[in-house]
């Protein structure tokens, strides 16, 4: 009995993941094809990874004492035992590919993924989330910092975002951290009691953590917490400053975050976050990236300094509905084809009308004449085609616009497809 309950039961999603359905989608195509345009004008070729790779390219890539590889990831062993894990971020598949396959440097990549981490889902935080993202490998140049921070900030202005706060700090390089890190310590330690329940007995084991910590008490002892930058050696102090200087000249505003450190290992020198101010939920966080100077060596490859950024989309599209941007409509169809004679001539003028580019829909299941009219007043088609017996008889079709004023008018069969296009066209110019 409980076994045919279970059967019976609608399959649902996984907590945590959506279904993204007609119309709304029709805003992820336009984003994206929004990016496409911004990323490939900067030299930036699409790129496509696996969905799932050796888990040990996260563990080794973005460090196994981030929340990301040790609570959230999704692992699991194929049939032949192989350790795989499906990707929790967009970075290290890329660095992968890029050690992999030898590209020329420097080397632009772009992509559109989804992305997965077992997380407590919330309003902007979901277990399959979508990311736009662009990664250069094989130059340290701090202009390139300048061209990959001002190409997201491009493009949420694109959108007509204009509350977004960008956030910076350098994270410095390897020989920079200890010292910091030894400082945090010790000035944590005479704070251990100020801080949350979560850090209060394990600050030490990664002290850096307590920067990126959320929480009232942490944020407030923080507040006076030695800064990074103040420990950068020579060469990154000047990397920062013309950073900071290149951002400055192309007009893209930004403040420093002393505590900016981000949840994922493998950051050295420029990182960066852009949250919507617009968003009143925690989760703001609408992109964020850095460089990544050691992560190619990380997993296996020669040194190779790295650069790119991550864009939710989800968190993306919630932060231009809190703006009131980019709400897009998808065009309407321009024709429902309304066939009373048994269903041949839509299916063929539907074909016809395709070919010469136009939208065409058609009602099936031979439904009756006042259903397939029902159906073509809800599709959003602008005009409705309709062919009755009288009409094939006589070779000719009943127009009748269904969005706009105008009469009925009857045009040949032979030219309907020319005539929509014409109407089309007109509609464009005009609209
Ligand atoms: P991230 O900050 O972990 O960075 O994620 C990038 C963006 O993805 C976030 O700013 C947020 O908009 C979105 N996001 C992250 N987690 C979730 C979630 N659970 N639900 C909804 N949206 C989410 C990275 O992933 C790095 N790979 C970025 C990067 C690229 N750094 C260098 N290159």
């Amino acid at each position: 009995m409980a076994d045919e309950q279970v059967e019976t039961e609608v399959v649902r999603a996984p907590k945590g993941t959506h279904d993204v359905l007609w119309p709304e989608s029709s805003r992820w195509e336009a984003l994206v094809a929004a990016f496409a345009v911004r990323a490939r004008r900067a030299g930036f070729g699409l790129t496509l990874t696996p969905v799932f790779e050796d888990a040990r390219l996260f563990r080794r890539g973005i460090g196994g004492q981030s929340d990301v590889v040790n609570k959230e990831m999704y692992e699991f062993t194929d049939r032949d035992g192989r350790p795989l894990a499906l990707r929790p971020e967009g970075t290290a598949p890329i660095v992968r590919a890029f050690v992999q396959n030898h590209p020329p440097v420097p080397w632009k990549a772009w992509y559109v993924t989804p992305a997965f981490r077992y997380e407590q889902p919330q309003a902007g935080r979901y277990r399959q989330h979508h990311q736009l993202g662009v990664e250069v490998l094989g130059t340290e140049d701090p202009d390139l910092d300048v061209e990959v921070i001002a190409l997201a900030a491009g493009f949420y202005a694109d959108l007509g975002l204009r509350r977004i706060d960008l956030a910076v700090n350098s994270m410095g390089c390897a020989e920079d951290r200890p010292p910091y890190v030894t400082a945090l310590t010790a000035f944590l330690s005479e704070h251990a009691a100020e801080l949350c329940d979560e850090h209060r007995e394990r600050f030490s084991i990664n002290p850096l953590r307590v920067l990126d910590c959320k929480r009232p008490p942490c944020r407030a002892v923080t507040e006076n917490a030695p800064r990074l930058v103040d420990f950068l050696d020579e060469s990154c102090t000047a990397h920062f400053a013309r950073v900071r200087a290149g951002l400055e000249a192309l007009g893209v505003g930004h403040r420093l975050e002393p505590r900016l450190v981000r949840g994922l290992d493998y950051y050295t020198r420029t990182t960066f976050e852009f949250a919507a101010e617009a968003l009143t939920t925690a989760q703001n966080a609408v992109g964020g990236g850095g460089r990544y100077d050691g992560l190619a060596e990380a997993i296996g490859g020669d040194p190779t300094p790295g650069i790119g950024f991550g864009i939710g989309i989800e968190r993306l599209l919630m932060a231009c509905d809190a703006e009131g941007c980019f709400a897009i409509h998808p065009p309407p169809a321009e024709a429902f084809v309304i066939d009373f004679t048994g269903g041949e001539e839509a299916r063929d003028l539907v074909d016809e009308l395709r070919r010469t580019g136009l939208t065409a829909l058609r009602a099936y299941d031979g439904r009756s004449p006042k259903s397939q009219m029902k159906q073509a007043d809800r599709s959003g088609a602008r005009f409705a085609v309709i062919i009755g017996p009288e009409e094939l008889a006589n070779g000719v079709v009943t127009l009748r616009p269904l969005r706009e004023d105008g009469d009925e008018q009857t045009v040949t069969r032979r030219d309907i497809a020319t005539h929509l296009s014409d109407l089309s066209s007109k509609g464009r110019s005009e609209g």
